[in-house]
């Protein structure tokens, strides 16, 4: 743990508060409506800019300096954005240059929001400006909780300015042009360039885009949107402003920033997190970006800034997201070492785009089953709020698992010239992650060549460059006894994407003991078979051992007979190599068996797998939590008390279907969670 824990008092309930849409008289059922909730938080101003500067440099702020009252006399803090994400018209019609560009040249309007380039010199003025001014009113407002600065960076445009900023960014990065055209490779297709002026970003072009150039592009924009979010929390801290400063990053469909620099400059990494299925594959989702998020914040607490408490956009729809499961997610984020349980948004828009989607109090009004799941969560977080507190050494699980993660391998993955357009990366990892979820097992996150100490077992899904660091911390974590597991497609390239010649995976080659003579990805209907009887889809390769030694075989098809899985020892530790993407039951039966030879147990031995359990390590004790995602009852005992019920839990107490359990665990405690009945 290298940054202070974010501990607040309590829990942090509530969400995005947009009172600018309603007249005032909604503001006071607005407020009485929250305290009935137990709402203690709500974040406003995140598209009030127009509202806030209605012309350059004439603010008008009485309005919000009468909601930051009413919250503060409701006794609702607040989390105060700076409004940079929705540039006003009045802005964009005075400086168009500051409109975005896409890569085919159009450049956009006015109209919907985020309609700002980065990289103009404008909009980065006035954006210090807005947030100076919001920082010398608001800065040491008793109410003030937190600042939220922008929303969701991960606006692209491909304009001039933004040229420019990139040809900086390449020299910085190489420094000559000579190391640039190698890098790039620019020997192929006479992309040689004589001068940084011809440099531009990768626009709309003929054919395919320069791979290198393309993966250089999004680390460059990942560094400007910092260097402007850095901007804004400068004239923040200048004003005097001492509270915690974040932004909020989104999963998990788009992914523009490079999270881990990034959270090292937050004081705690936020994140908005959408289901994407209505099914039960949500569940494991929840863990997935809540898992993520706590490892970005170094293993500490972290901030869930928006979820949906009743609607999931999916399949072209927005369906209905029941209010049980609305409850029972929101816990698996807090079990998972969420600080908060925030929404967007507080009320449901009467108009506007985003009038169908999910809020706390729907267009039905409180009296609706989502209002009453809303005042149930509040009075849980109400009665868990011990569990806020957090490990002197600010770690909240007990995880021996690491899971790769870097934004430039999914970059990396984007380019449309790879060996299939079907390998994602997202898919990739989500699917390692998905199979540990389903066995059990508590898994953290962690970047390459990052810190292993602590870890027993390294999954590595799909990361295709590689530099030398990277390689260096995978040859030493074995070297000490770590148990590796690689997907396809790993240590292909050196960082600037060159393949290393001479057999698959060419940076990794004596570690995985074995030598990948040619590629051969499967068709989105296509699958192969093991000599186990499990499938693998999306990739399979000739994989030849060299140290390694076959674990399973491919069975018919052109590869048949062929290596699938091999494994060589290394002294006490072990690399596995596994070719395809294998099915759920594979992946979670090899991951099983990989934490067990490193002596890593899941948090309880044989839950029925309708009943997800998982530990939060807190400040005195440690925090056990049940939840019931299937539609029969579950029972739990072991000696520890229901924070909830305020009863010991020693005889077994039942968990509901659909329902949670969150235990203040004795010293030492073990558990027994079975079916009921
Ligand atoms: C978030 C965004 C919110 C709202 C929400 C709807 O990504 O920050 O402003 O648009 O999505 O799901």
């Amino acid at each position: 743990m290298t940054r202070t824990p974010f501990v607040p008092d309590r829990f942090w309930f509530g969400g995005d508060y947009n009172p600018e849409q309603w007249p005032r008289e909604v503001w006071a059922q607005d407020i009485e409506l929250m305290q009935r909730a137990g709402v203690n938080t709500a974040t406003i101003g995140v598209f009030s800019w127009a509202l806030l500067e209605p012309e350059e440099g004439r603010y008008d702020l009485g309005w919000l300096d009468d909601v930051i009252e009413l919250l503060h006399a409701g006794r609702i803090g607040v989390v105060l954005a700076t409004p940079t994400a929705s540039p006003p018209p009045w802005f964009t019609t005075a400086h168009p240059d500051a409109l975005p560009v896409l890569d085919d040249g159009t450049r956009l309007w006015h109209g919907s929001r985020d309609t700002y380039c980065v990289c103009a010199p404008a909009y980065r003025e006035a954006s210090r400006s807005i947030a100076r001014v919001l920082a010398a009113r608001y800065g040491d407002h008793p109410a003030l909780r937190a600042w939220h600065v922008h929303n969701e960076y991960g606006t692209y445009c491909w304009c001039d300015h933004v040229a420019a900023a990139f040809r900086v960014w390449l020299e910085g990065r190489y420094g000559t042009l000579d190391a640039l055209n190698r890098a790039w490779w620019t020997t192929f297709w006479s992309q040689h360039y004589e001068s940084w002026e011809q440099i531009v970003p990768p626009r709309a072009t003929q054919y395919l885009h320069n791979p290198t150039q393309a993966v250089d592009f999004r680390r460059f924009f990942s560094d400007e949107m910092l260097d402007a979010y850095r901007e804004q929390s400068t004239e923040i801290r200048a004003a005097g402003s001492s509270v915690p400063i974040t932004t909020n990053f989104m999963l998990p469909s788009w992914n523009h920033l490079e999270q881990w620099s990034w959270s090292a400059e937050l004081d705690v990494p936020s994140v908005d997190h959408y289901l994407d299925t209505t099914g039960p594959d949500g569940e494991a989702h929840v863990a997935y970006g809540s898992d993520l998020t706590r490892s970005w914040a170094d293993g500490g607490p972290w901030l869930l800034m928006e979820q949906s408490m009743s609607s999931i956009s999916t399949d072209g729809r927005i369906a209905f997201k029941d209010p049980a499961r609305a409850v029972r997610n929101s816990l698996g984020y807090v079990a998972r070492g969420a600080q908060s349980s925030l929404f967007f948004q507080w009320r449901a828009s009467a108009a506007g785009s985003e009038a169908w989607h999910g809020a706390m109090v729907p267009h039905a009004g409180a009296d609706s089953a989502t209002f009453r799941a809303v005042c149930e969560l509040g009075s849980v977080l109400d009665s868990i709020a011990e569990v806020v507190r957090p490990p002197a050494d600010g770690r909240l699980t007990n995880s021996a698992i690491a899971v790769w993660w870097h934004a430039e391998g999914w970059w990396a993955l984007e380019n449309r010239s790879l060996p299939s357009d079907h390998l994602s990366y997202s898919d990739a990892v989500r699917s390692v992650h998905r199979a540990a979820w389903h066995a059990g097992l508590e898994v953290d996150f962690t970047r390459p060549g990052g810190d292993l100490s602590g870890y027993r077992v390294l999954l590595v899904p799909s990361m295709f460059a590689l530099d030398d660091a990277a390689v260096r911390s995978l040859e030493e974590f074995v070297a000490a006894g770590g148990h590796l597991v690689v997907w396809p497609f790993t240590g292909i390239a050196d960082e600037h994407l060159h393949v290393v010649t001479g057999g698959y995976p060419g940076r990794l080659r004596d570690l995985v003991g074995l030598r990948v003579e040619h590629l051969a990805p499967l068709a989105p209907d296509e699958s192969v078979t093991l000599d186990d009887g499990s499938t693998g889809t999306v990739w399979s390769e000739l994989v030849q051992p060299d140290t390694a030694t076959v674990l399973r075989r491919y069975r018919g098809g052109d590869l048949d007979g062929c290596p699938a899985v091999t494994r060589v020892t290394r002294g006490a530790g072990t690399v596995t190599y596994v070719s395809t993407h294998l099915d759920l039951a594979a992946t979670q039966t090899l991951l099983e068996e990989v934490a067990a030879g490193a002596g890593i147990e899941p948090v309880v031995a044989d839950r029925p797998e309708h009943v997800e359990v998982i530990r939060r390590r807190g400040a005195e004790h440690d925090y056990l939590f049940v939840l019931n995602h299937g539609d029969r009852p579950a029972h739990v005992a072991g000696p520890g008390v229901d924070l909830v019920a305020g009863a010991r839990t020693d005889d077994g107490v039942p968990v509901a279907a659909g329902g949670y359990l969150v235990v203040r665990e004795d010293e030492g405690a073990t558990w027994d969670v079975t079916a009921a009945g």
